[in-house]
């Protein structure tokens, strides 16, 4: 796979693998056998790029994502960039699918998180780490300033934000060079598009998180599609709610034409819009199944001229589209 750069010098693979849903949000985390070898294979396939997070788990198992990332890419800890986020916990307490998310980025808070993601990880240092939700009690001055120290000490060698605003970009990267934001990104969630003039002028990357939409821009799921309902996050995601379908009869259309006029599939032509639209987006895919790990990792050899781009964006713009899912709800700690 070809390479990007996030930021002044974080090289990675142009698409990364989005190492969420093996743990956290998609059903019960899945097997770990299986998930070892999706991790190896993906590193095969040229995927240099892994993304988890501190709370990427379960109320039983609740740093089980990271516990699996770092033990299945040990071997091949040099050859990758790791990539993981602190500053938030779920309120296992609610009855919600999707858990709220409660922030909380004090420094003493943050220093305890990257020592124990360092061991969970089995490594000395992460790539890049990311504040996971902005945190309206502390100044991003001075998380900006804990980032600071952990990149003299070593610990860290980049860092970034995510769903962040402009605001809050600016502020940040005064302190601390900020090498990219993971912000929410697809054909259906368009709005922090808003942002690329500040990224270009600040020369910082995009990770597009859920750029498939949560798979539904793979335009594989239809009516009679189920998901674990206590588990699984999709369960209450308005994009699979059973209406929607319809709704989105003519975004599914847009996929399924412009998949075969590229002799592509439409979770590549999703994928390949974004990556063809600016240099520094990276979209992070999730996937349990090593043929649609394949598949994604595909798009990246798939060009959309800057006009085909345009056109699709216009299309985008005027059709009918259901909700999208845009994240759970934030508390106040
Ligand atoms: N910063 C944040 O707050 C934040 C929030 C959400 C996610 N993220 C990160 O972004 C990553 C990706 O986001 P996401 O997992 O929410 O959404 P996504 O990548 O848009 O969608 C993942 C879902 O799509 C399915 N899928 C993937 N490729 C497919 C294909 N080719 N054909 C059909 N279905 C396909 C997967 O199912 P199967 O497993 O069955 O293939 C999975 O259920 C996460 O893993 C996580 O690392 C970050």
């Amino acid at each position: 796979m070809d390479e990007r750069i996030l930021g002044k010098d974080l090289k990675v693979s142009s698409i990364g693998l989005g190492c969420m849903g093996m743990s956290h949000a998609y059903g019960a985390p899945a097997d770990k056998k299986e998930m070892t070898e999706l991790l190896a294979a993906a590193v095969d396939m040229g995927y240099t790029f892994f993304d988890t997070a501190e709370v990427y788990g379960t109320p039983e198992r609740p740093y089980d994502n990271e516990e699996l990332v770092g033990t299945a890419l040990k071997p091949y800890r040099d050859k990758i960039v790791l990539a993981t986020k602190f500053g938030i916990r779920f309120d296992y307490e609610s009855p919600q699918v999707n858990k709220p998310l409660v922030p909380d980025s004090r420094p003493e808070v943050i220093r305890k998180s990257v020592e124990e993601s360092l061991k969970r990880l089995q490594t000395d240092h992460i790539d890049l780490y990311y504040q996971h939700r902005v945190d309206p009690k502390i100044p991003i001055e001075e998380v900006a300033g804990v980032m600071s120290e952990l990149i003299q000490e070593g610990k860290i060698t980049h860092w970034g934000l995510s769903e962040a605003d402009e605001d809050t970009i600016r502020r940040a990267h005064a302190v601390c060079p900020v090498t990219a934001i993971q912000n929410r990104y697809s054909m259906m969630a368009r709005w922090y598009e808003s942002l690329f003039p500040v990224l270009e002028e600040l020369n910082i990357g995009y990770v597009a998180f859920s750029p498939l939409a949560n798979g539904f821009l793979s335009a594989k799921y239809n009516k009679e599609s189920k998901f674990e309902k206590d588990t699984d996050y999709r369960s209450a995601m308005p994009q699979f709610r059973e209406d929607s379908y319809e709704k989105n009869r003519e975004l599914l259309a847009l996929l399924h034409e412009t998949a075969e006029k590229k002799n592509a599939t439409p979770a590549q032509i999703s994928l390949a819009w974004m990556l063809c639209k600016k240099p520094y987006i990276v979209p992070i895919p999730g996937t349990r199944k090593p043929e649609r790990l394949k598949e994604n990792a595909g798009a990246a050899n798939i060009t959309l001229t800057a006009a085909e781009v345009e056109a699709i964006d216009s299309l985008l713009e005027q059709m009918e589209m259901s909700d999208v899912f845009g994240g759970t709800e934030v508390r106040n700690r």
